[in-house]
């Protein structure tokens, strides 16, 4: 198999290699394992959350479906930061900042091995896009593979995931419930490990990853303890031996149409904003050029069809239950909205495939037809104006609310922010405005589900907006705008908002305003000071080299 092109050759072969070989002898290798491709499974592992805890356990799966398929293969570690607990922590700045170190370490250890392909397996928000970028980078053959969604809690009749303790806090802090009902929605939450179990960012890129060709189909939604995603890991390991023989590399797979039918499927499913950064970041790594652009223009004419939270009631498990990602690729398809001719790393092309996929739901109800959708647009809308030049990513309200006007109160910091909706300060009408969150301001662009939770947990959720250069949780409801472009730490017009000034936000029109005279916006912007907010070690070399969140915020040299 594969032959002479194997790059393991390199390090492996010939008597000029026998002191390479000694190493994989130590470990058990034989001149048998040698003539075979050697694959590496990159398994994003941590016992410190729920999200990558199975990860090993798959690995050995996938090395089975590997091995039984004519491969050598070997288990190498990648990290994980875990973005639930580190939310409205100084934690979180390391949260972006892991996406693109995973592609980093991934780099280091695929390159510098000899392996010739490899699987990666991915559970939280930033080992997904973390992987993705890096199987873009090197272009090796290899297979995506996710670790697998938690089990949604049950609370009376009603189905509790990760994102209720985050509201259930907003509430107790506003005095709308007991410590007691707090208590019961933490013991609750989260019965299995697995990722969040709602359409927040980490199962958002799973099913992406689907969409966009670089993991099997259906393999994004058999839960994280299930014999199916213990199938999934076999059938990867399986399927690498094939996308070796039939040379499928990554940017065969990550064409300018793979990225469309990804940004068709996160709009119809009303996915996590961050997957617009993650998308803008893996299309550089591939050397595509997809834009905030073409993602508007995606959204725009595709209607929601998937009642996942927090858009509606359902979970991962019950996509599942309703036939899996294919089922919304296969409408998305069937409605002229999916790229067909997109090559999968199955070895056909998307439309194909989807046409012989036989879905099997259990359930009715979760996935709408495109004739009645769920909601008749898509909850994602890239704005530009006065206030981001560059543009920003809104997320618009369980409501469908797309504009709003309002008085801005500005924060330079989510604690400030959270504090003030704690106290009950923040009153309708008004635009929460959370600056010097950017990519280089936090640094690391944290996510504000702490704040964002805290205003729906007062029941502001319709009737106050936020923007912000900083992001927005999966699990982010309510009228929010994030990702502003310039930030503030580089001197973008957020970081000349004062209170009291109007700010405009028009979803349909795709317009940011910042409602004050120019005369006056330059006298402010003469008076403007970049502000001192010290870091060391990898958050001052992230700070270096990252780019603007209308980039992908990726790092580069
Ligand atoms: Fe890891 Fe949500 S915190 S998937």
């Amino acid at each position: 198999m594969g032959g002479s092109r194997l790059r393991s050759r390199e390090w492996y072969e010939g008597p000029d290699n026998a002191p390479h070989r000694v190493y994989l002898r130590a470990i058990g290798f034989t001149d048998e394992d040698f003539k075979r491709p050697l694959a590496a499974v990159v398994a994003s592992w941590s016992e410190a959350g729920p999200c990558n805890y199975n990860t090993l356990e798959l690995a050995q799966l996938v090395k089975e479906g590997a091995r039984s398929s004519g491969l050598s293969a070997l288990t190498v570690p990648t990290l994980v930061v875990n973005d639930g607990i580190n939310m409205g922590t100084p934690g979180m700045r390391y949260s972006l900042v892991s996406r693109d170190l995973i592609a980093d370490t991934i780099e280091a250890q695929v390159a510098s091995h000899g392996f010739d392909a490899w699987v990666g397996i991915g559970g939280c928000d930033k080992t997904q896009p973390g992987i993705m970028m890096a199987m873009a980078r090197l272009d090796l053959p290899s297979v995506y593979l996710y670790a697998g969604s938690a089990e949604p809690g049950m609370l009376e009749s009603s189905r509790v995931t990760v994102q209720e303790p985050f509201e259930a806090v907003g509430a107790y802090r506003r005095g709308r419930i007991g410590l007691e009902r707090l208590r019961l929605v933490e013991l609750n939450a989260m019965p299995t490990v697995g990722t969040c179990q709602g359409l927040f960012t980490a199962n958002t890129m799973a099913i992406l990853s689907e969409a966009l060709g670089l993991a099997p189909l259906g393999s994004s939604t058999p839960p994280a303890v299930s014999s199916e995603r213990a199938r999934e890991a076999r059938r990867a390991g399986g399927l690498l031996a094939r996308v070796i023989e039939a040379g499928i590399t990554p940017r065969r797979v990550l064409t300018w149409d793979a990225f469309y039918n990804a940004a068709v499927t996160l709009a119809a499913t009303s996915g996590s904003t961050n997957a617009v950064l993650h998308l803008l970041a893996i299309a550089r790594e591939a050397g595509v050029k997809f834009t905030l652009e073409d993602i508007d223009e995606a959204s725009r004419k595709t209607p929601v069809i998937a009642a996942l939270k927090p858009a509606g009631p359902y979970t991962m498990v019950d996509l599942h239950a309703a036939g899996g990602a294919p089922v919304v690729l296969r409408k998305l398809l069937d409605r002229g909205l999916l790229r067909p001719e997109a090559l999968t790393v199955e070895g056909e092309e998307i439309g194909s495939l989807l046409k012989k996929w036989s879905p099997k739901p259990r359930v009715e109800g979760v996935v709408y037809d495109f004739d009645k959708p769920y909601k008749p647009t898509s909850g994602v809308r890239i704005l530009k104006g006065s206030l981001a030049p560059r543009g920003a990513v809104m997320k618009v309200g369980a409501a469908g609310r797309t504009y709003f006007r309002g008085e801005a109160r500005v924060f330079d910091s989510e604690e400030e922010a959270y504090k003030a909706v704690a106290e009950g300060s923040v009153r309708d009408g008004e635009v929460v405005v959370i600056r010097y969150m950017g990519p280089k301001g936090a640094p690391g662009m944290p996510e504000m589900l702490k704040v964002t939770a805290a205003i729906v947990g007062a029941g502001l959720g319709e009737t106050v907006a936020l923007v912000t250069d900083g992001r927005f949780s999966g699990a982010t409801r309510g009228i929010m705008v994030g990702h502003v472009s310039p930030e503030a730490y580089v001197g973008g017009p957020i970081a000349l908002v004062e209170a009291g000034d109007t700010i405009l936000v028009d979803g349909e029109r795709g317009k940011i305003e910042l409602e004050v005279d120019s005369s006056e916006l330059e006298e402010r912007r003469a008076r403007w000071r970049p502000v001192e907010k010290p870091v060391g070690g990898l958050l001052a070399k992230y700070r270096a080299l990252v780019s603007q969140a209308d980039e992908g915020a990726v790092t580069r040299a």
